[in-house]
């Protein structure tokens, strides 16, 4: 952790356990009297949500694992014994399913926020690679989470998603019968989706722990990115930001309450209320919101074995994001020319999450190639030239200087 440990035992017993396991050294240096900058603004409230949802998708889970059953035969009413019987069961349902969404929604917030300030830059790298690896198994868990309930998208999408490894050359299709652990989407596939979907957040949660480990050593980016210069620029993290990040979170909850009581379904697919039929196709299959993006440049491509390797690609460019962005200036603030890419970088992938959801044919296809391409030029060409040629703007001189450019500031 940056700096020196602040923490006090007041009495005989944290004494001795503090010279046996320091932990509640460590929790008070992270969490209490950690140093903060002073001008974080509510953007920088959602890694806290974030724990929240991790924590309540944990805990919903387990207790839905504990009426749900994992065959092909009993899923889908396991899963509407729970809607029905089980005292609560549509509660921690509910919570569940737009949790995940809830979920999606504040990470894409994070990443969007890291992306605008340049949190990735330089000596953040590590945060943003253990972000990114957090955010893959996000996706791989809210896909495996889809397809227990065993209803008509769960199985097609499935089938859809396993065979894109087929067009691996070589070791494709051993690897797709090893994931169906038989010759089709059965129940060998629901019993290793249910096994990997119970483990995946636990793996998350670790991943977590490293995430924050990485933040704490150099300390958080801010809005003006620059770095901290000494005490005048921090605040404890608690009562400051723990109040900050609680009143967002209640903000955050009344977001996440609307949705579990009065739109349950919304965010879902109909079909998924029909059991799964494997002799009856849907007539469009769809993932769910947050994947889409990633469809659309699936789709976009003629070739199966091209479009699986851009829609990956497009996940694994952002593991090179600190590289890619040459600007020696963090944050969007000074940065005008990036601010506007910033934008339409935002604007393709909403357009590029509308066309996952329309078919495959005809305007809907160019459009989303002309998407795809503009998501990978944005990476590959726009960030590394825009670091070359863009003009910025002064930088302050300090975070305390931002705030008040006419105070005297503080001895260096
Ligand atoms: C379970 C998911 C995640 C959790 C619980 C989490 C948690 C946190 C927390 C608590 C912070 C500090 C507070 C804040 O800056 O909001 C943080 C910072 C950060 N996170 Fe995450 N995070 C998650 C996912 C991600 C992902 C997917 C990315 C990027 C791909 C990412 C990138 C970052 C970066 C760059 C920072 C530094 C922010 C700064 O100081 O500017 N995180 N995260």
């Amino acid at each position: 952790m940056s700096g020196e440990s602040t923490y006090n035992p007041g009495n005989g017993f944290t004494k001795w356990m503090d010279s046996r396991l320091p932990i509640m050294r460590l929790a008070h240096d992270s969490f209490v009297d950690y140093p903060t900058p002073k001008n974080l603004n509510y953007w920088w409230t959602f890694g806290g949500i974030l724990t929240f949802c991790l924590v309540t998708q944990i805990v919903t889970g387990i207790i839905l694992a504990m009426h749900y059953t994992p065959h092909t035969s009993m899923a889908f009413n396991s899963v509407e014994h729970i809607m029905r019987d089980v005292n609560y069961g549509w509660l921690m349902r509910y919570i569940h399913a737009n949790g995940a969404s809830m979920f999606f929604l504040a990470v894409y917030i994070h990443m969007f926020r890291g992306m605008y300030y340049g949190s990735y830059k330089a000596p953040r790298e590590v945060l943003w690679i253990l972000g990114v690896l957090i955010y893959i198994l996000m996706m791989a868990a809210g896909f495996m989470g889809y397809v227990l309930p065993w209803g008509q998208m769960s199985v097609w999408g499935a089938t859809v998603i396993t065979n894109l490894f087929g067009a691996i050359p070589v070791v494709g299709d051993s690897l797709v019968t090893l994931m169906w652990g038989g010759f089709s989407v059965d129940n060998p596939t629901l019993n290793r989706f249910f096994s990997l979907h119970y483990l995946i957040p636990f793996l998350i949660a670790g991943v977590v722990v490293l995430h924050i480990w990485a933040l704490h050593v150099p300390g958080n980016n801010n809005p003006v990115g620059i770095s901290v210069k000494g005490e005048q620029d921090t605040v404890p993290f608690h009562p400051y930001y723990t109040v900050k990040d609680g009143f967002a979170l209640a903000l955050f909850m009344i977001l996440f309450s609307y949705f579990i009581f009065f739109a349950p379904n919304v965010l879902g697919h109909a079909d998924n209320y029909i059991p799964a039929n494997p002799l009856v196709t849907p007539a469009h299959i769809v993932p769910e919101w947050y994947l889409l993006p990633f469809y659309a440049i699936l789709r976009a491509v003629p070739d199966k074995l091209g479009g699986v390797a851009l829609m990956f690609g497009a996940i694994f460019v952002m593991f090179l994001l600190p590289w890619l962005d040459t600007s020696k200036v963090r944050s969007a603030r000074y940065r005008p020319l990036f601010r506007q890419f910033f934008i339409l970088f935002i604007i393709d992938c909403l357009i590029l999450g509308y066309l996952g959801a329309k078919p495959a044919e005809g305007v809907y296809i160019v459009l989303a190639r002309v998407a795809t391409v503009y998501y990978f030029a944005h990476f590959l060409i726009i960030l590394p030239l825009l670091g070359l040629v863009e003009k910025t703007k002064e930088v302050p001189e300090s975070i305390s200087a931002s705030i008040h450019p006419t105070a005297p500031q503080a001895a260096e």
